[in-house]
């Protein structure tokens, strides 16, 4: 089986990782990636820790075009991302990408809502940086349990004109859910809104933009194998069938996804952060 012509298995170099509250940002030096990406693709890197046969999926949070360096965002669960995060730098990285189908950028410009929960805002940070220079009025709405587990946005005027962080806990920003706030934002008029976090906030997302009549892309981080097309282990139920998320995805319009036949998380699962 053959995958894609755009996409390159290819060798990066980390030039830099630095810890951003409890995430580390990786940048990698990947002029072919870097150039060809686009908000909302992902790449998968191999990784050397022992037992860690599958390549790690990781959203591209930015790419730095002149320089062909791309950043990655990345939360610390398992051995793969241990050793990712503990590389020095000039260290060579195999990865793959960029991988997946990223979002839609609006014809015309308008309001944007993005929706993210911990490090599901990877996701959308390039793209809020796209749309504000685009011409796009940009709210981010970052969620997380904790103060902890917020997405550390580098620059919040680079992303978005307006940020609104919620946490389950209270310890900043507004207490409660980020689907929460969207559902006070919405009542300010029509948007675009792009969503990215645990299915259970994409599933939120989706009905309650439905219900309001707007447009929504979810960026779907369901379980990955082999990241391109192959193994059938990330698919999602949709109105046309079974899509795997890697290569249908993982930006999906919501309306497509059958919300009620998605698996629940499973026990071992992350809350993205
Ligand atoms: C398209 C996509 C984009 C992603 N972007 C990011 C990102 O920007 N930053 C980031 O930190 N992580 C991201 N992830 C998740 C990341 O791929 C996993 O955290 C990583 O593969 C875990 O590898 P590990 O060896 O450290 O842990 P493992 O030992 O493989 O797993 C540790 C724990 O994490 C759970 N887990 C592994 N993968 C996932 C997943 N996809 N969703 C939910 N739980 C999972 C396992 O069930 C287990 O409980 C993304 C995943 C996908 C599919
Ligand atoms: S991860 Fe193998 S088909 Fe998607």
């Amino acid at each position: 089986m053959t995958v894609d012509a755009a996409v390159s298995a290819t060798t990066g170099t980390l030039i830099a990782t630095r810890p951003a509250g409890r995430y580390h940002r990786c940048s990698i030096a990947a002029p072919d990636v870097a150039t060809a990406a686009v908000p909302g693709q992902f790449v998968a890197v191999e990784v050397q820790a022992p037992g860690t046969l599958l390549r790690r999926p990781f959203a591209i949070a930015g790419v730095d075009t002149a320089a062909g360096v791309l950043h990655l965002v990345v939360a610390t669960v398992g051995a793969g991302s241990a050793w990712l995060v503990a590389q020095a730098v000039s260290t060579r990285l195999r990865l793959t990408g960029p991988l997946g189908r990223g979002f839609t950028m609006p014809a015309d410009p308008g309001r944007c809502l993005l929706v993210g929960g911990g490090y599901g805002v990877a996701a959308l940070e390039w793209l809020g940086a796209r749309l504000l220079a685009a011409g796009h009025r940009v709210e981010l709405l970052s969620g997380a349990a904790t103060a902890q587990a917020l997405y550390p946005v580098t620059r919040h005027d680079t992303v978005a004109g307006t940020v609104v962080e919620t946490t389950e806990d209270g310890s900043s920003g507004q207490r409660g859910l980020v689907t929460d706030a969207l559902g006070d934002r919405l009542r300010d008029g029509d948007a675009m809104v792009y969503a990215c976090g645990p299915m259970p906030m994409l599933a939120a997302v989706a009905g309650i933009t439905r219900r309001a009549g707007m447009t929504c892309e979810v960026a779907v981080e369901e379980h990955m194998g082999c990241s391109v097309g192959v193994c059938m282990t990330c698919v999602v139920p949709t109105v046309h069938g079974y899509a795997r998320s890697c290569i249908d995805g993982p930006v999906m319009d919501a309306s497509r996804i059958r919300w009620e036949s998605v698996d629940p998380p499973r026990e071992d699962g992350l809350r993205h952060g």
